[in-house]
């Protein structure tokens, strides 16, 4: 949510920081501003994507060589120019961008107005910045470093900060807790984000802030401690980002292009860990804590959105395979709900970005209990990556749309491995079942491939045909379940059609209700254990004048005279089916979304990346 971006050096500020502001765009973009600092200070503000920003700005006076800038995912106050951040104090001494809720700001608010401070927008950031301004006036002696750090200790809630502050125009003053900053260490430079990608362009050499760190950054020093003011050891990390990887490779969106990279991202999270000879499987990650995987009690996963979706499959094929009793839970709700965690439970954390706000309060909170914490995750040097004691990476590169496609398969991809090595390791499977899995998993870039290429105008069609839907409804069973509520997910996110996604067994206690000649019903229907089942499902629907769209098998006649529309795959093994069957899905919900003239890569309301709660 929101994003941040920063930059002091010899070079102009503006272009940096407003492609900086367009690569962190999936973070939020209802609104967007910047400011510079030449002499005197300037703040310019805009509602609207960061290219209405750019538009107004470039027909300004723009020079500056430090400035900060921000993108806004709304929490506190509608988008709207006066609510777009940067915000400055009521006396003009402090600008300030934030990524983060200040929980407490309605106190400190009020104590700030009998102060005699006024306010000119609904925001908790513009409390922050009068808050530095009132410690910074209370005294000489305290300059702007002080003055953050005794307003960040005020504070309840979560923050990435940078503030510019008028009296001391030479620096950038930065701090996180609860919300991801980066600092680029470059040559008489230094570029701020929050994550890396407006910096690999600049710098492969990086400072991951650390919850409560305070950075002072002038062009030639960058000196890091911690807000209750104790020294922190500066560590320097390298990234491996590729420039190539933030362009739309010549698809008309990041979504498509994701979709489309599925095959090879798959092969990126076997990389090393698949052996060619398909008699092992290696996850490094892992290594040091697989012994007390192997033993646990319990496996708990946890997750978010897209990502808890890929959980419950863990579930079925971590109980299928491995024995182990797994629980899933929402990480909203686990960090709440007072679960019972026990010292011999292993708690999953999956998460694409490594930063979504209740994922992380979970990951503390099982740490907390004793639990050995792992992490499924998509981005190096994230915090998630940082605070779990091990883990696998998916590998699946940058994911720019908002709508998840290659990261959950990707993360399906390494629960499958986990799965079927946690398996071998407790012999709850013979090494012929292994063997044949691992082919299995092993063949799926191949079909995915061939899914992209057969289906998409097939699919491009069925879109045509129902983008009109009001609701939709979406079936599965077994491991396909979760892949329906992964593709209602998908189509509610980018075309905002209401969508359901249901346990096709369930269906009968209730949205039987909605079914009518105007529902289309989207049933994933490949030929498994369940087939039967499902196809009974799908008469249900028939019976009732329901539109089927059915994922089935090459060759399936029957479902083929059945349904209203189908789209075939080639046949897999049940464990594996998800990472086919959720193509079709995610290609349904981009072409409708495309057709009613949606946003597909930016939808309204949404954020790629959580970091409030
Ligand atoms: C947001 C995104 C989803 C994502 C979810 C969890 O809602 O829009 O696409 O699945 O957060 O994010 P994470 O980075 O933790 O996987």
């Amino acid at each position: 949510m929101c994003g941040i971006v920063g930059y002091i050096g010899k070079k102009e500020a503006f272009p940096i920081l407003i492609k900086g502001l367009k690569l962190l765009e999936y973070r939020g973009y209802d609104s967007a501003g910047l400011a510079l600092q030449n002499g005197s200070l300037v703040v310019y503000r805009k509602k609207g994507k960061v290219a209405e920003l750019e538009e107004f700005v470039l027909s300004q006076k723009h020079d500056g060589v430090i400035g900060i800038g921000h993108t806004r995912w709304a929490t506190h106050g509608e988008p709207s120019d006066k609510n777009a951040h940067p915000h400055t104090s009521m006396n003009g001494l402090f600008t300030i961008v934030h990524n983060g809720i200040i929980e407490n700001y309605a106190k400190l608010k009020d104590d700030l107005k009998e102060q005699g401070y006024t306010f000119k927008s609904e925001t908790d950031t513009e409390v922050l910045s009068n808050l530095v301004e009132y410690f910074y006036s209370q005294d000489e002696a305290i300059n702007a470093e002080m003055a953050v750090q005794l307003a960040l200790s005020k504070v309840v809630g979560a923050y990435g900060i940078a503030v510019l502050c008028q009296a001391e125009p030479d620096k950038i003053i930065v701090a996180r807790k609860g919300s991801p900053l980066v600092v680029g260490l470059g040559n008489g430079e230094y570029f701020i984000a929050s994550d890396a990608s407006p910096i690999v362009e600049f710098t492969n050499q990086v400072v991951y802030l650390n919850d409560e760190d305070i950075a002072v950054i002038t062009k030639d020093s960058f000196t890091l401690k911690n807000v209750q003011n104790t020294p922190v050891t500066l560590k320097i990390s390298h990234l491996n980002l590729e420039i190539g990887e933030l362009d739309k490779g010549g698809f008309d969106h990041f979504m498509l292009k994701e979709i489309f990279e599925q095959p090879k991202t798959i092969e990126e999270t076997f990389r090393g860990r698949l052996r060619p000879d398909y008699s092992e499987i290696v996850l490094g990650g892992l290594l040091n804590v697989f012994p007390k995987i192997q033993n646990a009690d319990r496996i708990i996963i946890i997750g978010c959105g897209t990502s808890w979706h890929a959980a419950l499959i863990g579930e079925y094929l971590l109980e299928e395979y491995a024995q182990i009793p797994v629980e899933v839970d929402y990480a909203s709700e686990f960090r709440y709900r007072k679960p019972v965690i026990g010292k011999n439970d292993v708690v999953i954390l999956i998460s694409q970005s490594g930063e979504t706000a209740d994922t992380l309060a979970a990951l503390h909170l099982a740490k907390e209990k004793g639990a050995t914490v792992l992490g499924i995750c998509n981005v190096v040097g994230s915090t998630l990556a940082r605070e779990t004691e091990a883990g696998v990476f998916t590998h699946a590169g940058i994911e720019i749309g908002v709508a998840s496609t290659k990261a959950f398969t990707a993360q399906v991809t390494v629960l499958t491995m986990f799965a079927l090595k946690l398996a071998r390791a407790r012999k709850t499977i013979t090494q012929e079942e292994y063997s044949v899995l691992v082919r299995e998993l092993a063949a799926i870039p191949e079909k995915g491939r061939q899914i992209l290429l057969q289906s998409n105008d097939k699919i491009k069609a069925i879109a045509e045909k129902y983008k009109d839907a009001i609701n939709s409804l979406y079936l599965g069973r077994g491991y396909l379940f979760p892949v329906a509520l992964e593709g209602a997910l998908k189509l509610k996110e980018i075309s905002y059609i209401h969508a359901e996604g249901y346990a096709a067994g369930e269906m009968k206690h209730g949205p039987i209700a909605l079914v009518d000649d105007n529902l289309p019903v989207i049933v994933v229907a490949p030929q498994d254990d369940y087939y039967e089942k499902i196809v009974s499902n799908i008469q249900e629907v028939k019976a009732r004048k329901g539109n089927v769209i059915a994922i089935v098998t090459e060759g399936d006649k029957t479902l083929k005279e059945m349904v209203n529309d189908f789209i075939e795959i080639p046949a897999s093994h049940p464990a594996v089916a998800p990472l086919l069957t959720v193509i079709p899905l995610q290609l349904l919900a981009y072409h409708i979304a495309l057709m009613k003239g949606c946003n597909v890569d930016q939808p309204r309301n949404l954020a790629k990346s959580v970091t409030v709660e």
